[in-house]
């Protein structure tokens, strides 16, 4: 199969690619489309033939969920059983954003959406040709990150190509994902909410309309290494070995200083601006952007790790960061990739 790429720049002129879009997903057949957390590989939500297809193309495990994408708080009446107060208040004031809720589902939601689950995840993004194509297909739209599975997420048309050209017949082109890591993940369907997956809101910006909320047990554990971290972690993981090196500007520099003598294998040293000068002219540098500005570190993060990729270096140094805000999203990305090689320097 052929795969087109579209480039929606205005979407008054390129309102076609949008309706082209949309037949397709009507027709069950499977769209790439920008969202501003990363790009989604995007089907007809009701119908198991084409959510069947998501599975398949992706190489995805049979037991995991997808997350139905709606362009209208009103859609969500049809796909759920209830909405709290309170969750309506949290979702009139984050979405469209990067946000996905989990709910306990109607009965019009397919088992192939929710693996089998009694919930479904649902989120509204703000991307405005996502929300444009979910529209015109005149349904919720599931969409999981639009790579192969394991791989780094997509964050541009580009990511989405190398990895399902000739598997899809459209990749829509919104430019790069603006936010860079995947959605926050909240369970309401029990107290206390939950969030399942950290991502662009944490725990305080979600508590701003909740009263409380609380991590999965799963992503608390402050040992960062876990005793057995195991093959199941591999996630967003580059082709390269990867570890991450967490402590203080000089800790990072003589880490490197050191670990550069000592070695001629061919490295990515992904690093903050402010320790960039540790690094010889012939190094491979991919800079995080500074520390003060953790959004950009998420915006290019696996972005970065695909680049490192395609120069083809055998190994992978990232600087890691604090688990606060942002950063605890991102620490979860870095962790998942290097399979928890993370080291104090
Ligand atoms: O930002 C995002 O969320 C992106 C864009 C495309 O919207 N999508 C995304 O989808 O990251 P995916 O499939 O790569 O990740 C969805 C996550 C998975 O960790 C999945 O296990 C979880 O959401 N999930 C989906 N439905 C669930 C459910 N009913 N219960 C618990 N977890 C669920
Ligand atoms: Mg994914």
């Amino acid at each position: 199969m052929e795969t087109e790429i579209l480039k929606v720049d205005n979407l008054k002129s390129n309102y076609k690619y949008i309706e082209k879009a949309a037949d397709l997903i009507r027709k069950d057949e499977l769209v790439a489309i920008p969202t501003e957390t990363v790009y989604g590989l995007g089907a007809n939500g009701l119908s198991s033939e084409a959510c069947k297809k998501i599975f398949e193309v992706k190489g995805r495990p049979q037991d995991n969920p997808l997350i139905l994408h709606i362009s209208e708080i009103g859609e969500l009446d049809n796909l759920i059983l209830e909405l709290p107060e309170d969750v309506k208040i949290l979702l009139e004031n984050l979405w469209p954003g990067p946000l996905t809720v989990i709910f306990n589902k109607s009965k019009i939601v397919p088992l192939v959406v929710t693996a089998g689950g009694k919930t479904v995840a649902i989120r509204m993004p703000s991307h405005i040709v996502a929300r444009k194509i979910i529209k015109a297909s005149k349904v919720p739209v599931a969409a999981p990150s639009a790579n192969i599975s394991g791989r780094p997420s997509p964050t541009t048309a580009n990511d989405v190509y190398e990895d399902l050209k000739g598997k899809i017949p459209l990749i829509i082109d919104g430019g790069q994902s603006s936010i860079g890591i995947e959605s926050t993940v909240l369970d309401v369907t029990e107290k206390p909410y939950t969030i399942l997956r950290p991502g662009f809101y944490d725990k305080d910006d979600l508590e701003e309309y909740l009263a409380e909320v609380v991590y999965d047990n799963s992503l608390l554990s402050k040992d960062i290494i876990p005793k057995s971290p195991g093959q199941k972690y591999k996630h967003y993981a580059p082709k390269a070995s990867m570890e991450v090196i967490i402590g203080d500007n000089k800790g990072v520099k003589d880490y490197i200083n050191n670990y550069s003598k000592n070695t001629n294998r061919k490295i990515a040293y992904l690093l903050f601006e402010e320790n960039s000068s540790v690094l010889k002219e012939h190094d491979i540098f991919l800079s995080l952007g500074s520390k003060d500005r953790l959004n950009e570190m998420a915006h290019n993060l696996f972005r970065n790790l695909r680049l490192a990729d395609k120069l083809k270096v055998e190994h992978i140094i990232c600087e890691g960061i604090e688990e606060k805000g942002i950063g605890i999203g991102i620490m979860n990305r870095l962790k998942k990739s290097s399979s928890y090689n993370i080291r104090r320097v």
